[in-house]
């Protein structure tokens, strides 16, 4: 059954304690870090955005949420209702929902974690497409040629999802899970239901291992020619900051740009952009948004 996706609720996970990134998450977090032109938490806040979500919930730790804070405010700006939680130590990205309860209440959510950025032709339409199953969970497999970095989801020969585990050893599928998730209100009472892991986390494929137990889990695939980069790394970081510059300096076409997306998403209108210009006009990110608000 199909209803409009009005209300699903997204959660921006962005805490994490950004080990691999040491030094820079010594002072920092992680998802403020610049990625080429803008922060990196604006690339999943602009998923989520396409995805048709306008209430938002960002969780980090507390000493890194008030720069989130300051970066983007109530989100009222952007035409978004952002909220803000405090994750007081990495328990696992499943704890999100935890976190999360009472802004979840029982609508439906999605979850994105604060280091992914996807881009993709008509992802729009695709992310709205997805958003609008109202019950069971959708999530998304990604081939990858290191699968063991990541949840894995293996398909029987019909293409019937068999099995999902957090980073095998040896992998029975090249496809990763990516950090892109939508479920109905009962991942809630599903969180609650979990046991930390070996490693001492929620896991979050626990979670989609319960829905696909109840047979509610739908898999969709990324195809070819799909960009999804996670940023936990220097060298990673590094490789999606020359990805956004080298399609952003070709096309002239800006990637993750939330200010564009609320305009074209329809979130603030034309004088509302104007509004968001002024200040910074004279820097390149207005001169764009500028482009922005004249071309459409
Ligand atoms: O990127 C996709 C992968 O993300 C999935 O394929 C895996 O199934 C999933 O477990 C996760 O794996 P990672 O090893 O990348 O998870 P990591 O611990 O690095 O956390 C991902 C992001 O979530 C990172 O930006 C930090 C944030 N985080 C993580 C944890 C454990 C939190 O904010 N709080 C947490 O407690």
């Amino acid at each position: 059954m199909k209803i409009k996706n009005k209300q699903r609720k997204g959660i921006l996970l962005a805490g994490g304690s950004g080990t691999r990134l040491h030094p820079l998450t010594s002072y920092t977090s992680k998802q403020i870090l610049p990625v080429f032109d803008k922060p990196m938490i604006y690339y999943p806040l602009t998923t989520l955005m396409l995805s048709g979500i306008k209430e938002i919930l960002i969780i980090s730790s507390p000493r890194d949420l008030p720069n989130f804070k300051n970066l983007l405010g109530d989100g009222r700006r952007l035409g978004l209702k952002i909220d803000y939680a405090e994750q007081l130590t990495p328990n696992g990205i499943a704890e999100a929902f935890l976190i999360g309860e009472t802004f979840i209440g029982n609508s439906r959510s999605a979850l994105i974690l604060g280091d992914n950025l996807f881009y993709f032709q008509g992802m729009r339409d695709f992310l709205q497409n997805a958003s609008q199953q109202i019950k069971g969970s959708t999530i998304f497999g990604y081939y990858v040629n290191n699968p063991s970095n990541y949840g894995v989801v293996s398909f029987s020969e019909t293409g019937a999802v068999q099995e999902i585990v957090e980073k095998p050893k040896s992998t029975k599928s090249n496809y990763a899970v990516t950090g892109l998730y939508f479920y109905d209100s009962d991942v809630v009472e599903i969180a609650k239901s979990l046991t930390p892991s070996e490693r001492g986390e929620l896991e979050i494929t626990d979670i989609n291992k319960s829905y696909l137990k109840r047979g509610s889990l739908d898999v969709k695939i990324f195809s070819r020619g799909t960009a999804w980069l996670d940023m936990g790394n220097p060298k990673h970081l590094l490789d999606a900051a020359n990805f956004v510059r080298i399609v952003e300096e070709r096309q002239g076409l800006k990637i993750g740009c939330p200010e564009e997306t609320a305009y074209r998403m329809a979130y603030i209108d034309k004088n509302q952009l104007t509004e968001i210009i002024k200040p910074i006009e004279n820097s390149d990110y207005g001169l764009y948004l500028k482009m922005v608000a004249e071309s459409v």
